[in-house]
């Protein structure tokens, strides 16, 4: 990211990180960084019965659950795919539905997942609707920037995917002016260069209310983690190995190093986040149970025919990596609360700033969590009140 205006003369560019009490700055304090990971997409891993569903309303309550238990942030993702791809009964756009989700929370923040390069999405109209989000949410909404890996998303806009690294560079520029537009004092006129967008005299308000709304970006290519040294507040990482929470353990540390090194080289720091699906019950005993039964109604998802370019995954096809169990999580966190709190404080201790939670079944394993691995978590430090 340029630190100044596109606009030659133009005002320095803010984050949430340069304003102290920023929903994001204030979060920040926490020593683990607490997330779900929302599934509107109603992905379907399992035949075992759960409560889960893709409406507004069952998310609203769960991204309140998690605001009422202390959680920093919802995310969720999104995609375009043709009918058959692995949406269960529907899913709910990103952008949209944890938008309309800040008008009834009031402190968690929310991250939502735009493609940014589908469009005509003009760089104008991100900047007013972030603008306007960020007033409704006081600075605690964001996007997750993503550019499409998959061919057929690409396809259903009516074009070709772009290569992999290229989309990388349009979306720098593009949120290059994006950014100038939220912190811009003058109207801004700007040329793509490597984009087809083009501004003559444009102007937005309101100003965000630190900066900028939150900036994201999921990666795990080195095109990726440049993008997010210099554009990104957090990073959405992914085992380098596999989902298996050793193999996780001794892939990631190297990975973290990167990251940071990346984000150093440009004067910035970044924080990694990644996500794990908890599996939890008072017993080891019962945990496994829980987790084997998910395994014994797997269905084998028809999303992963999509033909995808992404770097993130790649470690899920490397046999010697230790996979876990196809549960759906990045990295599969499964025991008694004792050894969940475990596996989250090893998981700190090599540098993760932060998980995003999924549950198989989110209702009831939220609050679970809440009852009996969140005290445990504070107890152990990585969360204060
Ligand atoms: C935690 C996480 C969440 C993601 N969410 C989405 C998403 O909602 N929609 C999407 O199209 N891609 C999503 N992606 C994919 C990324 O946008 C990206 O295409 C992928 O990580 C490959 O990027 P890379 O090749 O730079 O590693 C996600 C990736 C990760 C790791």
């Amino acid at each position: 990211m340029t630190n100044v205006s596109v606009r030659e003369g133009g005002p320095a560019l803010k984050g949430p990180f340069d304003f102290q009490d920023s929903p994001l700055s204030r979060a920040a304090h926490q020593p683990l960084l607490l997330g779900v990971f929302l599934n509107l997409q109603d992905i379907r891993y399992s035949r075992l019965p759960t409560s889960n569903s893709w409406t507004f309303d069952y998310n609203v309550k769960i991204v309140q659950t998690a605001e009422a238990l202390g959680f920093d942030l919802a995310f969720t993702r999104a995609q375009w795919l043709p009918k058959g791809h692995y949406d269960g009964e529907a899913s709910l756009e990103a952008f949209v539905a944890l938008g309309a989700m800040a008008a009834v929370t009031n402190k968690i923040m929310l991250i939502s997942t735009m493609h940014v390069l589908y469009g005509p999405l003009h760089p104008l109209h991100i900047a007013k609707y972030g603008a306007t989000l960020d007033h409704i949410a006081k600075g605690r909404w964001g996007i997750n920037m993503v550019t499409g890996h998959s061919a057929v998303s690409h396809e259903m806009f009516g074009r070709q995917r772009i290569e992999h690294d290229k989309r990388y560079e349009m979306a720098g520029e593009l949120f290059d002016v994006v950014n100038s537009l939220w912190n811009e004092t003058e109207n801004l006129s700007y040329k793509g260069r490597v984009s087809p967008w083009q501004l003559e005299n444009a102007w937005v308000t309101p100003k965000p209310l630190y900066g900028r709304p939150i900036l994201v970006n999921a990666t795990g290519s080195p095109a990726g983690i440049e993008f997010a040294a210099r554009y990104s507040d957090l990073i959405f990482i992914t085992s380098p190995g596999g989902a298996h929470i050793e193999s996780a353990l001794e892939t990631l540390p190297a990975h973290i190093d990167t990251i940071r090194n990346a984000a150093k080289a440009v004067g910035r720091s970044v924080k990694t986040v990644i996500n794990p699906i908890i599996i939890s019950r008072d017993t080891p005993e019962e945990a496994n149970a829980y987790a084997q039964s998910i395994v014994d109604n797997a269905i084998k998802q028809p999303g992963q025919k999509i033909d995808s370019d992404a770097h993130a995954w790649r470690g899920r096809l490397d046999a010697k990596n230790k996979q876990g169990l196809g549960l759906g999580g990045n990295i599969e966190i499964i025991g008694s609360p004792e050894q969940v709190v475990e596996q989250l404080e090893a998981l700190h201790r090599i540098g993760i700033d932060g998980v995003q939670l999924s549950f198989y079944d989110f209702a009831v394993d939220l609050e679970y969590f809440g009852r009996k691995i969140l005290p445990l978590l504070k107890k152990a430090g990585l969360r204060v009140d």
